[in-house]
């Protein structure tokens, strides 16, 4: 039953694109994105190692052999997935788009910035609003772009009439978020009603595009499965963004978590051999809400944390925010290894321990279940960026404590951004 499931077990950004693409490489046939939309951004190499950003497109998308699907679960944008078909050359025969894919209209991004992104930090790419007026049963998906373009022209308009109007906005913060939206879509209009026309002409020629890459995805995955084809999934956020979880209303709007694989892309839980969680050696987070362990990860980096944000390189790969750092909790990874049915961890970045403990040389895991006063220093030296560090004594007891803790017993650890540099 060759199906694993890709799922990282904190916020996003936990490193799930170098697992993902390792697994692209050697070993799937088919890769699947089940959830989410352009809101996030995963770093892919072609067979010669040139780095690459895809942020809807599936990870397996720069090699011919793999078919890659986007299922029904995932927001798209009509425009901005075309630019990302157009920049990798993408064609039919490697790309599949489940025709009941909500669509991100105009309307979405508009209120998304006028409302959401301020409220709760979001990437203000129109992904809330898409799922809401979806799950509202008032969105238009991508079949209806194909088959039903004059309803879907009559929707846009009056979905743009109605918020331009909206008398919860004044029109001078209308306008000046409709100008940002135009300067960063990149159309060279500057009124409404242009604006309309220009964008429902452009749905007539993305209607004929997409009918090529538009089908039932949840029989093509099926049949897919039984020719025993090697299907890899992977999410575009972090459990820890699930809209059903516990940091509502600090999430995304749709299900990172295992439960969204069902739903999105019609395989049954029967089907998945293995699902591996991805958790960071440290938690980051990009928006709004509770951060268990930032405090007291910045009282101890103190002065030094910009400098450690920069080496860590923690900036939202979509919107270059910064990101709140923090320590890893395995009480919360525990818990959402069990809600996931995680049969296998990789902890990812053990490199940057380095770059987090520089001068004080210790390292906090926090733990209810197992360590006093709910926090443990790890002291390690510091290590070198090669194999050498894998057999040091103070990170197998660390992964030691990981396994008794989260109960989950096959551990990998990646170290390093190079292929090479993950021990399964
Ligand atoms: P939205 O997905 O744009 O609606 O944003 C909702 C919340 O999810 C915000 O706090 C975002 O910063 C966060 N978020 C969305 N996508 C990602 C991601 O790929 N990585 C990390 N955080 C994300």
């Amino acid at each position: 039953m060759p199906v694993k499931v890709v799922i990282g077990l904190q916020w996003g950004d936990e490193g799930k694109g170098k697992v993902v693409d390792q697994l692209v490489h050697d070993w799937a046939d088919v890769c699947v994105r089940y959830q989410g939309g352009a809101n996030a951004g995963h770093t892919i190499y072609n067979e010669i190692g040139t780095k690459f950003v895809t942020h809807a497109l599936p990870s397996g998308i720069l090699k011919s052999s793999c078919k890659n699907i986007i299922t029904t679960g995932c927001v798209i944008n009509p425009i901005t997935l075309f630019k990302e078909i157009d920049l990798f050359n993408v064609t039919y025969q490697n790309l599949y788009i489940s025709s009941g894919c909500p669509l991100i209209l105009p309307h979405h991004i508009l209120l998304d910035k006028l409302k959401y992104q301020k409220k709760i930090g979001t990437t203000a790419k129109g992904i809330g609003p898409a799922y809401a007026d979806y799950i509202a049963r008032d969105n238009k998906t991508i079949g209806d772009l194909c088959v039903n373009l004059e309803d879907l022209r009559i929707y846009v308009y009056d979905q743009l009439q109605i918020l331009s109007t909206s008398n919860k906005y004044s029109k001078e913060y209308f306008d000046s978020v409709f100008q940002e939206y135009l300067k960063e879509n990149e159309f060279e209009i500057t009124d409404l009603k242009t604006f309309i026309a220009s964008y429902l002409d452009k749905l007539e020629s993305l209607s004929l595009f997409y009918r090529d890459f538009v089908s039932n995805t949840s029989q093509l995955l099926q049949s897919l499965y039984w020719m025993n084809k090697k299907i890899l999934i992977e999410g575009a956020q972090g459990w820890g963004l699930d809209v059903w979880g516990s940091s509502y209303p600090n999430v995304t709007s749709s299900s990172p978590n295992i439960g969204g694989v069902l739903t999105s892309t019609g395989l049954n839980h029967q089907q998945i051999d293995e699902v591996i969680g991805i958790v960071k050696l440290y938690k980051s987070k990009v928006g709004e809400g509770e951060h268990s362990t930032q405090e007291h990860f910045e009282r101890n980096v103190a002065k030094r944390i910009e400098e450690v944000r920069s080496s860590l390189g923690e900036f939202g790969a979509t919107t270059g925010r910064p990101r709140r750092l923090g320590w890893l909790n395995l009480d919360e990874i525990t818990e959402a290894c069990q809600t996931n049915g995680v049969n296998r961890i990789v902890i990812t970045r053990l490199d940057s321990i380095n770059d987090i403990i520089k001068k004080d040389n210790h390292f906090c895991v926090y733990s209810n279940a197992d360590y006093q006063d709910h926090l443990a220093w790890l002291s390690m030296d510091h290590f070198e960026r090669d194999d050498a560090f894998l057999n040091q004594h103070a990170l197998l007891s660390f992964i030691d404590n990981v396994k008794k803790i989260t109960k989950v017993d096959n551990i990998s650890v990646s170290y390093g951004p190079r292929r090479n540099q993950l021990k399964w």
